[in-house]
């Protein structure tokens, strides 16, 4: 995020708010991890490929018998979700769409053949139900990359482990633009804080990580 706050601005090209060290860092994180999610809204503004860049890294997964790339998983309310999408046509990897019964079927019709639709709850995803369908399927180390909806819908719900908070060294300024949450009841308050396990600078940015497990 932003010295202020935010995870972009409001134009339409993607605000770069990481450095190419941090960036490198993110790639070594998902190399690490089992399956990344972002929101629908994520996907239709960044149209981003969630893969991992590194070839050696890459190289390394396939050499530990996994894919090259780590499981792809989004959530719709409105499962307005174009198959175009980079999410879909890109990565060597399981793509999987979280979506609620009010749009299964048009989901399943829409995406069926390029990832796998799961429906759970009525008419928005039941996050616990998500977080077990994935250990089922044997992903069990989530990296959740935003945007603000889903890291305030997680983070309220108190299903993260652990956040990893970098600090680009500028503002944006913009009240319009999306923040790294929005307004919530957090689990972790002025009465409940969460603890910071390191602090490191990053190239002119700063990574804070913290645990929000129970000491
Ligand atoms: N700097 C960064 O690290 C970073 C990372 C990622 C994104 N971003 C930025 O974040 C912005 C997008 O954030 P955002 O908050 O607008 O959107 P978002 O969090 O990416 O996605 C929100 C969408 O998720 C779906 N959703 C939310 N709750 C749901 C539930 N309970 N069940 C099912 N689906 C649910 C809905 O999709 P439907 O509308 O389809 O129903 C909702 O519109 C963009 O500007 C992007 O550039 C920045």
């Amino acid at each position: 995020m932003s010295l202020d706050g935010y995870i972009d601005d409001t134009s339409n090209n993607r605000l770069l708010l990481s450095n190419t060290e941090d960036f490198d860092q993110v790639d070594e994180l998902r190399a690490t991890c089992d399956a990344i999610l972002v929101g629908a809204e994520t996907l239709r503004v960044d149209n981003p490929r969630l893969i991992i860049r590194s070839e050696e890294r890459r190289a390394a997964r396939i050499a530990r018998g996994l894919p090259a790339d780590i499981a792809k998983v989004t959530i719709t309310k409105s499962g307005n979700i174009s198959p175009n999408l980079r999410f879909f046509t890109t990565g060597d990897c399981s793509k999987i769409v979280y979506c609620p019964d009010s749009c299964c079927a048009r989901v399943k019709a829409a995406l069926s053949d390029l990832a796998t639709v799961v429906c759970t709850g009525s008419h928005k995803v039941d996050l616990r139900r998500l977080l077990q369908d994935l250990e089922a399927r044997g992903f069990r180390r989530l990296l959740i990359e935003g945007g603000s909806h889903v890291h305030t819908l997680f983070l309220e719900a108190g299903l993260v482990d652990e956040l990893r908070l970098a600090i680009a060294s500028f503002f944006v300024g913009n009240e319009h633009a999306p923040r790294f949450v929005q307004p919530g009841t957090f689990p972790h308050n002025a009465a409940r804080r969460a603890t910071l396990i390191d602090c490191s600078s990053v190239g002119d940015m700063a990574v804070l990580r913290y645990s929000f497990k129970e000491r």
